[in-house]
């Protein structure tokens, strides 16, 4: 098990982060914007892409009209800056700037560019089309910056944050991060919840943690936060550690054991955080809840707990079926831990039978409602 961890580990360090594009990237463009949303495509004046379900749709204007992001629409071309990495695609013949330095420029006859350069230490001026000495060069317009390409006020998914978000307003990207651990889901244009969205990309950047945390190097420990979640114990060269996130796959649990941690399955571990994570993806689904005799059950929805629900009296749940059950139920998951056995029998689980919290009626059909489930 720990063997497995350990691949796992070795596995998500190699993640290649993709750095920003150098050149236009639809393909990539279209996984980090929601869907539907048109951009400018910078290889010609005429066309644009649009999103659909993640993947790049060609799109092209009529006659000689330019594609323009902001209203989203075709404009007369003498309406909008063109900005291209095609250098001739605004204007075929005569000269124009090179897009990516300050001193090319082409020559172009029917769409076709020959590059020149200005002697040293001169520069193209577009406005006169003479190379002028010690002329200033402005940042270039880089036809293939993202704020060149989508319309102002379009999320764009952070390639190396998984909470990051940027968003281009007047030409100038502006960045933002989710609030607390929530994600950044570039689909649905908003921050959700963390169990809802994969996120390949390894923490960054690693910070060091206080000694005693890490017993040595290569152990695993809880993240304290999740049923699946672990740190990896990684040692710098200075003796300190930084703790590297995983998640165990999907069906097991993360427990602390004498030998470091392993990922077993989940009816086997007892655990204190939500217990419905990777759970209800597609349809709701229940699940056993942890330390309370295997009575009760939660209402798992896209990895979260959105209710909770118990077994008529001297019933037990049993998430195999799927129902309360006479039949007595024991699982190393659910059964009271020896802290709380001592307890009477109405453990916490028993004595709420609704603890929806974001209100979904389906849910709150099922769990107000302990028979809906018995007698199905
Ligand atoms: C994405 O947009 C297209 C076109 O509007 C639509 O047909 C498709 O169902 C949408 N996909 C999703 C996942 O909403
Ligand atoms: C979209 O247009 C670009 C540039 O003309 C071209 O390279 C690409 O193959 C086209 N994609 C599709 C799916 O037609
Ligand atoms: C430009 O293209 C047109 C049609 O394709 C052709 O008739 C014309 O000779 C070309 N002009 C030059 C300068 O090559
Ligand atoms: C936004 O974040 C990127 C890296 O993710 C960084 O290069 C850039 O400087 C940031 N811009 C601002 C305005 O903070
Ligand atoms: C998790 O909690 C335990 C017990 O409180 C603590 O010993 C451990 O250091 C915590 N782990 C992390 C990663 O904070
Ligand atoms: C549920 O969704 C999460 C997040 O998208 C994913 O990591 C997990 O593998 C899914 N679980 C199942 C059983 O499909
Ligand atoms: C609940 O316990 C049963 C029996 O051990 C197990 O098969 C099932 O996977 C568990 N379900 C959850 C969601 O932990």
């Amino acid at each position: 098990m720990n063997f497995i961890l350990r691949l796992l580990c070795i596995g998500s360090a190699l993640v290649v982060v993709s750095t920003a594009t150098l050149t236009f990237d639809p393909d990539l463009i279209c996984t980090l914007v929601v869907n539907g949303t048109k951009m400018n495509d910078p290889r010609a004046c005429n066309a644009w892409v649009q999103c659909i379900d993640e993947k790049p749709v060609n799109g092209t204007c009529s006659g000689d009209l330019f594609y323009d992001r902001e209203t989203q629409t075709c404009v007369d071309s003498s309406s909008i800056d063109c900005i291209s990495s095609e250098p001739c695609a605004a204007e075929p013949n005569g000269f124009a700037a090179d897009p990516y330095t300050c001193n090319g420029y082409y020559y172009c006859i029917n769409g076709t560019g020959s590059h020149g350069t200005c002697g040293t230490g001169m520069n193209y001026n577009p406005a006169t089309m003479h190379c002028i000495r010690d002329f200033p060069c402005e940042e270039k317009m880089d036809p293939d910056s993202l704020c060149n390409i989508l319309p102002d006020g379009v999320f764009i998914k952070d390639t190396n944050n998984c909470n990051g978000y940027q968003m281009c307003w007047k030409s100038k990207i502006i960045n933002g991060t989710c609030p607390g651990t929530f994600l950044f889901n570039a689909q649905k244009a908003e921050c959700v919840y963390p169990q809802t969205v994969e996120c390949t990309i390894t923490e960054s950047p690693p910070v060091t943690v206080a000694s005693g945390i890490c017993a040595k190097a290569g152990d695993f420990i809880s993240d304290n936060e999740t049923c699946n979640g672990y740190y990896y114990c990684h040692e710098l060269e200075t003796g300190e550690f930084t703790l590297e996130h995983g998640v165990c796959p999907d069906g097991r649990f993360f427990y602390e054991s004498d030998d470091g941690g392993v990922c077993a399955p989940r009816s086997k571990v007892n655990c204190p955080y939500d217990r419905c994570v990777d759970l209800g993806n597609t349809t709701i689904q229940l699940a056993n809840e942890s330390d309370d005799d295997c009575r009760g059950y939660l209402i798992c929805q896209d990895g979260t707990s959105i209710g909770s629900g118990i077994c008529p009296t001297d019933e037990y749940f049993d998430e195999v079926t799927q129902r309360c059950s006479t039949q007595v139920i024991s699982y190393p998951a659910c059964e009271l831990s020896s802290s709380s056995s001592s307890s009477s029998s109405s453990s916490s689980a028993t004595t709420t039978s609704e603890t929806a919290t974001d209100g979904s009626s389906s849910a709150d059909s099922e769990a107000s409602s302990s028979t809906t489930i018995n007698g199905s």
